[in-house]
């Protein structure tokens, strides 16, 4: 069985300030907010996980897999963001429609690299 991991991987970062920092100007605060999309093709695109790690501040709240097909908290505050995320049927949707539209898009593209990195499990 062909297994590729980390194939396809997109990362979006998202940094908020409360404001653009002037030169040498002290931030009062900062927060991260970041999304990690994975396409994991275990079999080319014939069998397809996608997983969306949510993490603020370096830790990952939440995530998306496929496999499951909703939101899962990985902790008390993930837990009440899963829930609010699952309960709208239209995200939901949305995000379990990304393993069908997200990640054969992006195979192709990344089969030279991916294919290097193949696992040998
Ligand atoms: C992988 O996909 C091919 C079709 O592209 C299929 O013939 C084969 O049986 C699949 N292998 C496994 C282990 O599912």
């Amino acid at each position: 069985m062909e297994r590729v991991r980390g194939a396809g991987a997109v990362l979006a970062v998202l940094v908020v300030l409360g404001a653009p920092p002037a030169a040498g100007e002290e931030l009062s605060g900062v927060f991260q907010f970041m999304g990690k999309c994975e396409c994991h093709f275990i079999n080319g695109t014939e069998r397809v996980r996608f997983m969306e790690r949510l993490i603020y501040n370096r830790e990952q709240f939440a995530h998306f897999d496929s496999d499951v097909g909703v939101f899962l908290g990985d902790t008390p505050f993930g837990e009440i963001q899963a829930k609010h995320w699952n309960s709208d049927q239209n995200f939901l949707d949305y995000t379990r429609s990304q393993v069908d539209t997200v990640c054969p898009r992006n195979y192709e593209g990344v089969t030279p690299f991916s294919v290097e990195r193949r696992d040998p499990l």
